[in-house]
């Protein structure tokens, strides 16, 4: 069977750090793009050497032209601009629309059966400007953000407990913005409910922490934003896709009917399978945490109704 094919759209720090968590799991062949000459093909260039000592079978290249990424099985999105300190995700929306819309087209007159995963900023925005472009049915159209999000929440969880990161199962609902929301109720230690571990007071200041983890990156790198993290993220998602593994991870998906969203992209609970989106889990939620989720739709509705006015 021939080699699935994932095409990395930027080769930025996200996009390349994606290329090597992409290739090291053996996802497939690897296309970096950018659209700085030399960029991608130093990258690819440096990168596929290291499979000598790595011993990665995946092919790795980088490139300029979009028609090397024909008939991609997964495309990533990661092209657009990252905020500096004292920006929130939602100053980037005018420029990173203009970017996203031109890079989707390119993208999907390659490759009209790929699924598209994006991380460009305001996420939530952006997931819909791809899936307006590309006129693919909603379920090849994803946004990365809870993985990312919830693997903060996981991560300082762990830390505080003091226990191992693989332990640690979390779920999160809502938009990629500091109103996000981590759900302490369905998060636990190898089944152990995290509020039997920790108490009221820490567990409000991870959930705090988790909201505005992206926030907190920022501010210490000062010239750009977090990239190990969401880099690993999106692969997970990729992962999930090209291998059917039908995983159910936090991911922004198209909502219709699912928690009344109707029709946007939001962070819900999402089946992960060849299809790209296959099924939306919906929580029975309380009602402070159906009036938080509620609070954060908003907020995407809000960014979607300001790019619909740039479309
Ligand atoms: C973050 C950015 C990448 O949360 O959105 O780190």
């Amino acid at each position: 069977m021939a080699r699935k094919k994932i095409s990395i759209i930027g080769s930025g720090n996200v996009g390349a750090t994606a290329a090597h968590w992409a290739a090291s799991k053996n996802l497939g062949d690897v296309v970096l793009l950018d659209i700085v000459e030399g960029l991608p093909q130093g990258k690819a260039l440096d990168f596929f050497q290291a499979s000598a000592i790595e011993g990665f079978d995946s092919d790795i290249i980088g490139t300029n032209n979009y028609a090397d990424t024909a008939n991609s099985d997964v495309v990533i999105i990661t092209s657009g601009l990252a905020r500096k300190p004292g920006m929130s995700r939602d100053d980037l929306l005018s420029a990173n629309t203009k970017i996203v819309r031109d890079v989707t087209e390119k993208v999907c007159a390659q490759s009209p059966k790929a699924v598209l995963i994006v991380v460009s900023n305001p996420l939530d925005a952006m997931v819909y400007v791809a899936w307006k472009v590309s006129g693919f049915e909603t379920h090849r159209v994803l946004g990365q953000a809870g993985v990312l999000d919830t693997a903060r929440f996981k991560a300082f969880l762990a830390r505080a407990i003091g226990c191992s990161v693989a332990d640690i199962q979390a779920m999160l609902l809502g938009g990629h913005g500091d109103d996000m929301v981590p759900l302490v109720r369905y998060s636990s230690v190898s089944g152990i409910p995290v509020n039997q571990l920790l108490g009221k007071d820490e567990l409000d200041r991870i959930v705090e922490r988790t909201r505005k983890g992206g926030g907190e990156i920022v501010n210490l790198l000062k010239t750009g934003s977090a990239y190990y993290a969401p880099s690993a993220a999106s692969v997970q998602m990729a992962e999930a896709i090209i291998r059917d593994r039908r995983r159910i991870l936090p991911c922004a998906g198209y909502c219709q009917k699912e928690y009344g969203i109707g029709g946007h992209f939001v962070g819900v609970p999402c089946l992960l399978g060849s299809r790209g989106l296959e099924k939306v889990i919906e929580l029975e939620l309380t009602a402070d945490e159906a009036q938080a989720f509620a609070t954060s739709v908003q907020h995407v509705k809000e960014l979607v109704a300001a790019v619909d006015k740039m479309m």
